[in-house]
């Protein structure tokens, strides 16, 4: 049925649909991809069939080329097939369904649709023609001027050719030429390259002394033209054709076709802003180079380039207004996100754009631009935090819904949980080591061209543990150590310390094995010959040699219990301060990628407090724990805050036994 059906398409209709659908995206929501075997760069893609039971993936699609083909039950075809088979519709509900994703209105059924093809074919032949016109009129003795500046701009004749770069007259130009040639004027100005003027005087050339770019669909046809002035003092720099029957601008791209066919074979793809970027990115051999057409990048520009490669390179100027663009770009990417498509960013050094990048610095300079392009949610996270400063918990808080705002965007959930990953990792090099954490001037603006710019904030620059910074692991390791002996040392009120014991992240493996054992025998009054029984000797020597394990108090007084249980309470609440103050911001960053979380100024708040008070007494590890009633080697005012940190590790005011 479905041939007779598609006989009332439009001619080319179906073709643009599959060109413009991915069909990796189309079966991707009803299958999930092996990602070992599948090859996403290059748009081969395996998963289980979702027409048959398996578990192995013996699904292929070939994105490039929008096929299917199952190797164990031999289902195959295309998008259209494969909502047909999946959505149990049939072939023009399929379409439809397809055509509404792809954003391509449904023609109607009647010959209207079949006039308006045609008439897009006749605008077609109509810029063939302006398109040869225009290239014979830079030949011209009027052209020589143009002819100039091309060449100053560094464009030879073969390179004019091949971009089919021509000029429109100052006097006299292609609204004449064609309607001499027998053209009806209304189609010059369907074509957008004639208009009526204001004043009623008939007709006038939208293009005069310009230097003209023609711009072509992916198919190749001529649908528009950028036109350049020479005068730098021009008021308008480029004229580009209005909208058309033929030119949508934010659905199509200048160099669309040559750029899709170098991305096929391997070029990486590159998104600049002008006509002259892609221009000399191409001549500098980056052939699968795109511009938008005098727009912002869109939505719909964005799904083209995803059907040309998995990750484009966005390549902005270097100014203020290329940052601006580049942050747009990401506002619009971000909900569209999905495995495999998503987006890189090359910043030009400060004032430059591509084309005078490739120009004063050869195409090496652009090729370790390109390769230095930095993922988007880098650039995301440079956005939100460059040139401020976060030395409080409302700042940190502001930028925690700042950036939650941006992660919220993101629909697909995989990528958002990726994206909250990710920024934690950042955070954390941020918020945890302020040394390794990049140099932030305030108020400095962001200048691409510095090195800092570079500087990695990956997750793997800055490890959890160096994040802590080695003071505060060592401390840590100390307080393990005084634990471990305190309880070993006073078995009986070890059994009240169960909970924080347990939660205890040791970071010595010498130190997990005795407090797993401790806690093994947890209330057995011969503790210590547990131990020896399960670990031997050299654990229990190795503790209890340490200096500050020998001269804590608890040691000293042979075990006093008393003693032991105001240092095992001390010792416990500065650990989980200091712990909980990381876990506080990892937690918060989790927050990030899921609901809003007012609470979270708080709760930073309230755990940089309790590491501050806990943490006041830090360099007095060797002195002496006085021994007051009723926790007197508190300061008064540490009171509260270490009593509630005494409950959240499990104790109950007042009374110092773990809660059971
Ligand atoms: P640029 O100002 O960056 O131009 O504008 P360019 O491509 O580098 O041009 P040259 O090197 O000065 O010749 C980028 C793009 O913005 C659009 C054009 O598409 C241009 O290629 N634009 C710019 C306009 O549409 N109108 C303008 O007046 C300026
Ligand atoms: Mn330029």
């Amino acid at each position: 049925m479905g041939d007779n059906v598609a006989m009332s398409l439009p001619p080319g209709f179906l073709d643009e649909l599959r060109n413009r659908l991915s069909l990796g995206q189309v079966v991707g929501r009803k299958v999930m991809w092996d990602t070992r075997k599948s090859n996403q760069g290059k748009g081969d893609l395996w998963a289980p069939c979702p027409f048959h039971q398996e578990k192995t993936a013996s699904f292929h699609v070939d994105d490039r080329k929008g096929f299917y083909y199952c190797f164990g039950c031999h289902a195959k075809g295309d998008a259209i097939s494969f909502v047909r088979e999946t959505e149990n519709v049939d072939f023009m509900e399929a379409v439809k369904i397809l055509a509404g994703e792809a954003g391509m209105p449904m023609p109607e059924r009647d010959p209207q649709a079949q006039q308006k093809a045609d008439a897009r074919t006749v605008l077609v032949d109509v810029m063939e023609q302006a398109v040869q016109y225009h290239r014979l009129q830079l030949q011209t003795g009027a052209a020589a001027e143009a002819r100039d500046y091309l060449a100053r701009r560094g464009l030879s004749p073969e390179a004019q050719a091949r971009w089919e770069i021509g000029f429109a007259p100052p006097n006299g130009g292609v609204l004449e030429q064609l309607t001499g040639k027998g053209v009806d004027q209304k189609l010059v100005v369907d074509a957008g390259l004639a208009a009526e003027s204001d004043r009623g005087s008939g007709l006038y050339n939208r293009f005069r002394d310009r230097i003209m770019f023609p711009i072509r669909d992916a198919r190749g046809r001529a649908i528009g033209f950028g036109g350049r002035a020479m005068d730098p003092n021009h008021p308008a720099k480029y004229y580009n054709s209005p909208e058309t029957m033929l030119f949508d601008k934010g659905r199509s791209l200048f160099n669309h076709g040559p750029a899709r066919e170098a991305a096929g074979k391997g070029k990486p793809l590159v998104v600049s802003e002008g006509y002259m970027d892609v221009i000399a990115l191409s001549e500098a051999g980056f052939t699968a180079t795109v511009a938008p057409l005098g727009t912002a990048i869109t939505e719909d520009q964005l799904r083209l380039l995803w059907r040309m490669a998995p990750e484009p390179i966005i390549a902005l100027d270097g100014d203020k207004a290329g940052l601006r663009a580049a942050m747009r770009v990401i506002d619009i990417a971000l909900p569209l996100l999905e495995a495999g498509q998503s987006l890189r960013f090359a910043l030009m050094p400060e004032g430059l754009d591509p084309d005078d990048l490739i120009k004063t610095q050869g195409a090496g300079a652009m090729q370790q631009l390109l390769d230095q392009a930095i993922p988007m949610v880098q650039l995301l996270w440079r956005r939100e935090t460059e040139g401020k400063n976060f030395d409080s918990p409302e700042r940190k808080a502001a930028l925690d819904k700042a950036l939650r705002e941006k992660i919220k965007l993101i629909e697909d959930p995989s990528i958002r949980n990726h994206y909250g990953q990710a920024i934690k990792d950042m955070r954390w090099a941020l918020f945890s080591n302020r040394k390794a954490a990049p140099a932030r001037k305030s108020g400095g603006a962001w200048n691409p061209r510095q090195e800092a710019w570079k500087r990695d904030v990956s997750p793997a620059a800055t490890s959890r543990n160096s994040a802590l910074g080695s003071g505060a692991a060592d401390q840590d390791h100390l307080r393990e150590a005084v634990i471990l002996a305190t309880m070993i040392a006073a078995p009986v009120v070890a059994a009240e310390f169960g909970t924080p014991l347990e939660q205890m992240e040791c970071r010595d493996p010498m130190h997990r094995d005795l407090q797993s054992c401790v806690l093994r025998h947890l209330g057995a009054e011969d503790l210590r010959a547990l131990i020896v029984g399960d670990l031997g000797d050299a654990p229990l020597e190795k503790l209890f040699t340490q200096n500050h394990v020998a001269i804590s108090p608890a040691i000293r007084r042979g075990g006093d219990a008393e003693t032991a249980r105001l240092c095992l309470s001390e010792e416990f609440a500065k650990l989980t301060a200091r712990r909980g103050h990381a876990r506080e911001i990892e937690d918060a960053v989790e927050d990030l990628s899921g609901i809003a979380d007012e609470g979270l100024t708080y709760r930073l708040a309230q755990a940089t407090k309790a590491v501050d008070q806990a943490g006041r007494g830090d360099d007095d590890d060797s002195a002496e724990y006085a021994v007051g009633e009723n926790g007197a080697l508190m300061k008064k005012d540490e009171q509260s805050a270490f009593d509630q940190l005494l409950e959240q590790i499990g104790f109950a005011k007042g009374d110092r036994r773990p809660k059971s």
